[in-house]
């Protein structure tokens, strides 16, 4: 099976879902909108790194493509999407792009449950990340269904969205560190590839860092890691 082009992996992420342009802009596939920023920003940071833009491309169109199927468990269907159509080796970001350093309690919003939680981390510990995955995790914490914006503006949506855990302020340091890490690599800062980003949204970022973290410890908002993971969080 050749590399996943991002004309292949654009066909499979809109197939049964997106049948014109005015689909596109429905509220239940916001996501898929999501994905092509992903997959945009995913090519723009492989670019500078010199890396193979168009399978950076291809990976960021299908990280989330198990939505396709059902939001809840998305990366493990997505993961199996992508095998039964032949792309077993591509199938990866499916189930990486969502956990910084393959730690499952590295992710935004509740941590996977119940036989998610088993596939995922057995995969994790299983599995080296390549620059790729780090491209697509990284992509997955600064766009928006609507074009890019700040890590921490975009973990501040997702919070209100999904709430506050006992292992999202780690989550939020990780994402920070890795930002850093590509940073190093690029040799510039993310945002220079990103001029699209509202200069107001970047003249908060401290701003809405300070919201976040404050969010982020406040323990009236704190919800419980999920009872059948609550002995395996955080370990
Ligand atoms: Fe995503």
């Amino acid at each position: 099976m050749e590399k996943l082009s991002s004309d292949t992996a654009l066909e499979l992420l809109i197939k049964d879902v997106i049948h014109n342009k005015k689909e596109l802009e429905i509220q239940k596939n916001r996501w898929v909108k999501h994905c092509i920023f992903v997959a945009i920003a995913a090519g723009r940071i492989a670019r500078k790194l010199n890396l193979d833009e168009d399978y950076a491309n291809a990976l960021g169109y299908i990280h989330d493509i198990g939505r396709k199927i059902s939001h809840n468990n998305h990366p493990v269907l997505g993961y199996k999407y992508m095998i039964e159509n032949g792309y077993e080796k591509d199938a990866r970001s499916c189930l990486t792009h969502s956990f910084i350093d393959n730690d499952i309690n590295l992710t935004a919003g509740p941590l996977p449950t119940d036989e998610a939680y088993e596939i995922i981390s057995e995969y994790l510990a299983n599995t080296e990340l390549t620059i790729y995955d780090n491209i697509i995790q990284m992509c997955d914490l600064f766009c928006l269904e609507t074009g890019f914006t700040t890590v921490e503006r975009r973990l501040l949506d997702i919070t209100k969205r999904k709430g506050v855990y006992p292992h999202s302020l780690k989550h939020f340091e990780s994402a920070l560190a890795l930002k850093e890490r590509l940073e190093n690599q690029m040799g510039c800062s993310l945002y220079s590839l990103f001029p699209e980003i509202k200069p107001e949204i970047l003249a908060a970022t401290e701003s809405d860092r300070q919201k976040l973290i404050e969010l982020l410890q406040s323990p009236e908002l704190m919800k419980p890691e999920e009872p059948n993971n609550s002995g395996k969080a955080l370990k």
